[in-house]
């Protein structure tokens, strides 16, 4: 049988074609493919590799620019391991910041009552849930395979019982929340994306011809519905369209946060 050695150099070969960093994941796939860590691998040199036409399958979704998370049903958001699944999209390390801004505004409210439009594979309203447990939140997806992931993930989390999912568009059949948080597709459909991020669910993606298009229908439901605050992800270029948007319709309290890098991501309205 191939040892660690000899297998992943020929998956970093084979990725090299088309990842950028191709040692990096074939050490990812290797590593979950034998259920080891990275420090397994490196001092294992010699050890024998089982399976290997399975392991390399995987290496060859890779290639054909599956994301990764796909293979191994993994994904690390606010430093926990989430369940993910082909068909969901995977989380972004930004949106970790949308989780922060909305838990400021419930803790500054006091608010008990939470709703979530779009939830996904379910991470923003598990971490919501995991920091502060008093709170109940309904969350909802018009994609069943999101809704089954992320009642997978609140199991594993143990918050199933205070997270009521729900296979309804925006708040649909819902109660009025105290607040609201989303992080809706908002990208354009004339944009440009790399392969892998088109193997993703479109319907998670493209928020319409000019992308914006579910931010300001949420803006419009949580005035209408006088949520006392709202809190959104949004494109980095979609400040001025959005501030718009506020002006338009009268809503004065609203205010916009930046991502790590220093782009606009995303903003708070208060009613
Ligand atoms: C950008 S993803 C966000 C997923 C997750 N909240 C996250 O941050 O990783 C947007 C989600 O909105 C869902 N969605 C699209 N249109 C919707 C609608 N009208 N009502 C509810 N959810 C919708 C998509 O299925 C997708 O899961």
């Amino acid at each position: 049988m191939p040892c660690i050695k000899e297998v992943l150099h020929q998956s970093s070969l084979m990725l090299s074609k088309s990842v950028k960093n191709p040692k990096k994941e074939a050490m990812i796939l290797l590593r979950e493919w034998i259920r080891k860590d990275d420090v397994f691998l490196i001092t294992h040199d010699d050890f024998e590799v089982s399976d290997v036409d399975g392991f390399l399958k995987w290496v060859k979704q890779r290639v054909e620019h599956t994301p990764l998370e796909y293979i191994t049903q993994k994904v690390s958001f606010y430093s926990k391991e989430f369940i993910i699944k082909e068909g969901v999209l995977v989380p972004r390390p930004e949106t970790e910041i949308l989780v922060d801004k909305t838990a400021e505004l419930i803790k500054g409210f006091g608010a008990k009552n939470v709703a979530e439009i779009g939830t996904g594979s379910g991470v923003i309203s598990i971490m919501l849930s995991l920091l502060l447990p008093q709170i109940k939140i309904c969350a909802t997806d018009i994609s069943p395979k999101a809704i089954e992931t992320a009642k997978l993930n609140a199991q594993k989390f143990g918050v199933e019982n205070r997270i009521k999912f729900y296979l309804t568009s925006y708040l649909d059949g819902i109660e009025p929340p105290q607040i609201l948080v989303s992080n809706p597709p908002y990208i354009s459909k004339k944009e440009n994306l790399e392969k892998h991020v088109l193997n993703e669910p479109h319907s998670a993606l493209f928020g319409g011809e000019q992308g914006d298009e579910m931010l300001k229908d949420i803006i419009l439901l949580a005035k209408k519905l006088n949520v006392l605050a709202l809190a959104c992800e949004m494109g980095y270029d979609q400040k001025e369209s959005i501030k718009s948007f506020f002006e338009d319709n009268k809503i004065a309290n609203y205010s916009f946060y930046q991502d790590l890098s220093g782009l606009d991501r995303g903003f708070m309205m208060k009613g």
